[in-house]
């Protein structure tokens, strides 16, 4: 079986590991293409060398770009490289431009399409990555659902024939990480200048375009962090950090400290050593429920309904308008109570996933042979 995966993304490259891994265990052959949505060290290179992924057969190099120009030119990169490659699967990963680009260029060419971490919904139109899921989840074959949650909204836009249960990838690798972390397998992760991480401190991330591009909803987020009475690294997303300039805002403030984007098994390390996460990252309410640490979301709304059934995660879409006193026992509240059980599965899901497609792989030979 020949498998192509496309990625570009930062949250991608960790869902890739795992399937990589899970590749390297079989005859397979697995090629990855990396379309160079994110470009910058910290959100792409590191990801590679960090978790052993093997590096990209192909770059596409695209770079940034408005919704429209990024995909765009995905798209019309991608025809050739699967036009000569011409594999028995495309798999695309989670909810970016390049998921959406590489399912519509696969399809379009008769490709079987596997979109890992379908049926994923926030409802929410304002969000580019609703947009893609909703368009990748219909165009693909397979639908690889990380929960059951997922399996329902599926089965409700009539897509249930096309969907398999398999887990979250993302526990596959958040707790092998958190595994080698524990045994000291990682020098002390990159915390920002300023942070003790012997001492309690919150570790924060932000970069949705609903949180970062308006002016005055950004300076209202960051004072907010900025006044809370314990230190907050805040690992900066390239996009937070742009628009802060272009708007004239600070992120050094209060008691924030800023650091650059964090390598895996730094953040994995990071959320370990801190008293509680803030975010508006999708994978991050997810690695701080895994972790065991609270979560505070900055959204009106989580794909990842688990986190806050559980207790682990609370939705705050404006902090400014808590009261300091609430919106600092919101962020530094002890852990619920209860055992959470395993809403994203047992670990084994790229396994699975690569188990399903090779046995669809076979079931259709076995049909085209007995034609
Ligand atoms: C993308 C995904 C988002 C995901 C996030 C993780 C889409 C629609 N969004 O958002 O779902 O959660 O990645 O990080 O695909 N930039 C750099 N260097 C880079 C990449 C980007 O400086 O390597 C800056 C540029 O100013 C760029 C901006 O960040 O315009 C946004 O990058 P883009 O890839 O369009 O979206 P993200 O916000 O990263």
């Amino acid at each position: 079986m020949k498998v192509i995966s496309i990625v570009g993304a930062r949250p991608q490259l960790v869902k890739l590991a795992p399937i990589a891994a899970a590749f390297a265990r079989t005859e397979h052959e697995h090629q990855i293409v990396h379309t160079g949505q994110h470009y910058d060290a910290d959100l792409s290179d590191v990801f590679f060398s960090g978790l052993g992924i093997p590096d990209p057969d192909v770059h596409l190099g695209v770079g940034s770009g408005s919704h429209g120009v990024q995909t765009g030119a995905v798209l019309s990169a991608l025809d050739p490289v699967l036009e000569q490659a011409r594999p028995d699967w495309v798999l695309v990963y989670g909810d970016t431009n390049s998921t959406v680009a590489g399912a519509l260029s696969a399809v379009k060419m008769h490709l079987k399409v596997a979109h890992l971490e379908a049926g994923l919904r926030s409802f929410n139109r304002r969000m580019p990555e609703e947009h893609n899921r909703v368009l990748t989840d219909h165009c693909a074959d397979l639908l690889l659902a990380p929960t059951e949650e997922a399996v329902r909204h599926l089965a409700s836009e009539g897509l249930a024939h096309r969907t398999r249960l398999v887990g979250d990838v993302m526990v596959d690798i958040c707790l092998r990480i958190r595994d080698q972390v524990r045994s000291g397998a990682f020098p002390a992760p990159e915390l920002p200048e300023g942070i003790d991480p012997a001492e309690p401190f919150l570790l924060a991330t932000l970069h949705r375009p609903d949180n970062t591009d308006d002016p005055e909803r950004l300076a209202a987020i960051i004072g907010s962090l900025a006044r809370l009475p314990v230190p907050v690294a805040l690992a900066a997303h390239p996009r937070l950090v742009a628009r802060a300039e272009e708007h004239g805002i600070k992120l050094a403030q209060g008691n924030i400290r800023v650091g650059r984007p964090l390598p895996y098994a730094s953040l994995v390390a990071a959320v370990l050593a801190s008293i509680g996460v803030v975010t508006d990252s999708g994978g991050l309410q997810k690695e701080a429920f895994l972790l065991e640490r609270v979560c505070t979301t900055v959204r009106p709304e989580t794909e990842w309904v688990e986190t806050v059934r559980t207790g682990w995660n609370i939705l705050v879409p404006d902090p400014h308008t808590l009261t300091p006193t609430e919106w600092t026992e919101t962020v530094t509240r002890p852990a619920p109570v209860g055992d959470p059980g395993t809403p994203y599965g047992d670990g084994q899901a790229a396994r699975n996933v690569v188990r399903l497609m090779e046995e669809l792989v076979e079931e259709g030979r076995e049909g085209s042979r007995s034609a």
